[in-house]
Parts: structure tokens; C-alpha cells; sequence
């Protein structure tokens, strides 16, 4: 049984005042029945994972280098997030892919470094929408998932989530009927590449809210979202996990 999870993405977003989103999070869900995981900024992973307390809420970076450390200025690695008190980051994220031309070999490359540091890689995959107009979302996905996973992923250190690129930050969801495609299809691509594919956890994102959330997490083969706009409230993200 895989169990759910509820990860929010905070992008380039938030200060030290808005740690008191997590207490308010945290006392929402004081005892969830969910994991519940929020990727930070860099700068406030300390900060969160003091705040959080006793809480089991996650902490998790954005990015990290594929290398442990060295002349990388501006970078972060693994070991530094591990550090800081994360248990996680994302890894290809589209944003990353996209702004700093993160190619698959590049983040299979960070998930070893992650997986090296102890942390979980929650790996990032999505089509645009040219590639999903084209009937080519797939065939690109596949191709990303292939290419992404590194050697030595377990069910235990590795998260998917699929995010089309045209949902993100957009307010359009795929059909319910397409989201459960992909998924059936990475949860089968995972079963041709390593043996535990049946506990890796699927996570979909894009456009996430506490009003589709519930009919979102009803498809096969979704174990939990990655929320980015509407994981910066409280308010808008605790519906979410309770949707879950
Ligand atoms: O990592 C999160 C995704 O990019 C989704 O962002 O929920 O704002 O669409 P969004």
C-alpha cells in the first residue's frame, strides 16, 4: 500500500514571515494520516524545519547539484540540503528544465546525488502542450522517465510526479480521463525498469486545488499532488491533504 502524499512547491516564494503558513499547517494537520511534504526555497529550509517542531511535515529542497561540492557558485547540493534539515528535493522540475536547459541525463545526475545524500528525489516529468496537441505526451514522458531515473532508485528514495507543462500555474487540468493514462503508463515504465515499481508513488501536478483535488486523487495510480500557487496558504493547501 503506497502511502499518500501531499508535496507543495513554493517556487521563488516566501520570507521569514510567511513561516507562519507551516504553523498554521501544522495545527491544521496535527496528526495526518498523509505525509505531508513542503519543497522550500533554500534559504528558509533551516528556518522550516525549526518552525515545524515536532510535526512529521517534510522538508524539501528545489534542486540540487550533481555533485557533492566544489567551484559550482550560486549552486546547492545535496549533502548541503540534507544539512539544512530536507529529507527530499525536486529534481527536473519543468521550471528547471526550462530556464537553466535542464536536459534528463542532467537530472538523473542530481537524483544520484540525492539519493547518495540520503535524500528522497522527487523526479519531475511533463509534456508541453505542443507535445500533448501533437498525441506525442506519452511517448515524452516515457522517454523522460527513461531517462531521468538513476540507477539504484527504490520505491523508498524516488517520488515521479507528473506535471504537464501547459497545466502549471494555469488553472487548465487534464481530464481525469488523462491523467489516469499517464499514470497507468509510468507506473508500467517503472515496471520494466526496476523491481519495485509497485511502491513508487505517482504524484500529479498542475493547477492542483482543494476544488479538483477530490476527483484528481479518485484516478488509479495518483498517490498525491505537487501543489505550487496554492501551497503558499495554509488555508488553500489543507484542503488538499484533506482531499487526500
Ligand atoms: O511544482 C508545482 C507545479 O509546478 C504546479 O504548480 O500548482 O501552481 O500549477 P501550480
Amino acid at each position: 500500500m503506497r502511502r499518500k502524499l501531499a508535496a507543495g512547491n513554493w517556487k521563488m516564494n516566501g520570507l521569514v514571515d510567511d513561516l507562519s503558513e507551516i504553523k498554521a499547517l501544522t495545527e491544521a494537520h496535527p496528526d495526518p494520516d498523509v505525509d505531508m511534504l513542503i519543497c522550500a526555497p533554500a534559504t528558509l529550509i533551516a528556518q522550516m524545519a525549526w518552525a515545524r517542531g515536532t510535526h512529521a511535515l517534510q522538508i524539501g529542497g528545489q534542486t540540487c547539484h550533481a555533485e557533492r561540492s566544489g567551484a559550482h557558485t550560486g549552486d546547492i547540493s545535496a549533502p548541503m540540503l540534507r544539512d539544512a534539515g530536507a529529507s527530499h528535493v525536486l529534481v527536473g522540475h519543468s521550471e528547471r528544465r526550462t530556464d537553466h536547459g535542464e536536459t534528463d541525463a542532467d537530472v538523473a545526475g542530481q537524483a544520484a546525488a540525492a539519493h547518495a545524500a540520503g535524500l528522497v528525489a522527487v523526479i519531475c516529468i511533463g509534456e508541453t502542450l505542443d507535445q500533448r496537441e501533437s498525441g506525442h505526451a506519452l511517448t515524452v514522458i516515457t522517454d523522460q522517465l527513461r531517462g531521468s531515473l538513476p540507477p539504484g532508485a527504490t520505491a523508498a528514495n524516488t517520488v515521479i510526479a507528473y506535471e504537464p507543462v501547459w497545466a502549471i500555474g494555469t488553472g487548465k487540468v487534464p481530464t481525469t480521463e488523462q491523467i489516469g493514462e499517464v499514470h497507468g503508463t509510468l507506473r508500467a515504465t517503472l515496471r520494466d525498469l526496476m523491481k519495485q515499481a509497485e511502491g513508487v508513488r505517482l504524484l500529479y501536478g498542475g493547477s492542483v486545488k482543494g476544488s479538483n483535488a477530490g476527483e484528481i486523487f479518485a484516478v488509479a495510480d495518483v498517490d498525491g499532488a505537487l501543489v505550487g500557487g496554492a501551497s503558499l496558504k495554509a488555508a488553500d493547501f489543507s484542503p488538499i491533504v484533506s482531499a487526500l
